[in-house]
């Protein structure tokens, strides 16, 4: 029920990428590749890995525990937990409810959603939409974290070589002070005739579990690599340009941009057609990899903690992922 006019602040971001480096020399040593091609396909050095027995809920829960502390709050002040998986801990119940019982809370709604690598943008539309449209809320916990190397079949160098594991959070609270506003505007958009493109085809309904399906290595992580590349930049482009002119500002009123991590490729080339100068370009897919939905999360936070991003500055953030699914948010820190 709608009571008062709100608006959503984003009292902080944190992160987490586990300890363990997995570098493009290392991979070398398990499949045909080499350091020097990673490096000009993709633009990655090294991603995280997870550690033995890490599952994609502790992941969110050391983001969600780094953005608690800097927003200065308790876990109990949390009153609603969203997270962004493609890699939940089991196929039900949902992965936000362990992230919910890890934090030792309970009874507040928890729920997944299912969007990829556009996890970032589709999680500030909810949180933004929720914490606005009624009292309910005072401060929704964001999270969105994947074990890519959970679905990662190590043995196709197209895929293996991207992918790496990592958590983004935030904390959106509600404030009646227009000037806190942090969410300028969302927009969403997705193409299922698409989902080709990216997927993993068994383990659920259409084909559920069995021996063949293992034999077959349908609970690997798909892609069809070169249609992705040229999608992404299409579509990406087509985001950051739209939301940009639906409000009236060009490149030049954003501080920073905060692009997909996916393909240091894939930000070179939407730089050149965005006329995005460097300075404005975070990058962190040379360290961390691909690691989905929270890249943007992880970039805005690593900036951040870097005393590039600051009060004040406004981010315009695009994302992109299987479904297809895509996203891009202005925002204002
Ligand atoms: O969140 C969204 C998820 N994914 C993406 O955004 C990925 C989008 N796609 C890409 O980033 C690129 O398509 C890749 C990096 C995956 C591949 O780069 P590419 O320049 O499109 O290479 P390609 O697939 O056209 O392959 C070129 C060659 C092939 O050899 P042949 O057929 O020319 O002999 C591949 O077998 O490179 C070979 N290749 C490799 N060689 C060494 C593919 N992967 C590797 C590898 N190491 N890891």
């Amino acid at each position: 029920m709608k009571k008062s006019i709100r608006f959503a602040k984003i009292s902080a971001i944190g992160s987490y990428v586990p300890e363990k480096i997995l570098t493009n020399d290392d991979l070398s040593k398990m499949i045909d590749t080499s350091d020097e091609w990673i490096q000009a396909r993709t633009g990655i050095r090294e991603r995280r890995i997870a550690a033995d027995g890490q599952i994609t809920s502790d992941l969110c829960v050391e983001a969600a525990r780094a953005a608690i502390k800097k927003a200065g709050i308790s876990a109990e002040d949390v009153d609603l937990i969203l997270v962004g998986t493609i890699t939940s801990d089991m196929p039900f119940p949902s992965t936000a409810v362990f992230v919910q019982s890890k934090l030792g809370l309970q009874n507040i709604p928890c729920f997944d959603y299912n969007v990829a690598c556009s996890g970032t943008q589709y999680g500030i539309a909810l949180a933004n939409a929720l914490l606005t449209s009624s009292d309910s809320y005072k401060n929704i916990l964001l999270i969105c974290g994947d074990k890519m190397t959970s679905v990662v079949d190590w043995n196709d160098r197209a895929t293996c070589v991207l992918l790496g594991d990592g958590a983004g959070a935030a904390i959106f609270s509600a404030t009646e002070k227009e000037e806190e506003n942090s969410v300028i505007d969302v927009l969403l958009g997705a193409d299922g005739k698409l989902w080709e493109l990216l997927h993993v085809p068994a383990g659920g309904s259409s084909e559920p579990a069995s021996v063949k399906t293992i034999e077959d290595g349908k609970h690997f992580f798909k892609m069809k690599g070169r249609d992705v590349f040229r999608e992404a930049i299409r579509i990406m482009e087509g985001c950051a340009r739209e939301i940009l002119q639906r409000n009236g500002m060009t490149v030049a009123d954003i501080d920073f941009v905060v692009l997909h991590q996916a393909n240091l490729r894939i930000i070179e080339a939407l730089q050149e057609r965005l006329k995005i100068p460097d300075e404005k370009v975070c990058i962190t897919v040379d360290k961390y990899g691909n690691t989905s939905g929270s890249s943007c999360l992880i970039a805005i936070d690593t900036f951040a903690r870097s005393g590039r991003i600051r009060s004040g500055s406004k981010i315009l953030s695009v994302g992109f992922g299987a479904g297809l699914t895509w996203g891009a948010a202005i925002l204002k820190f």
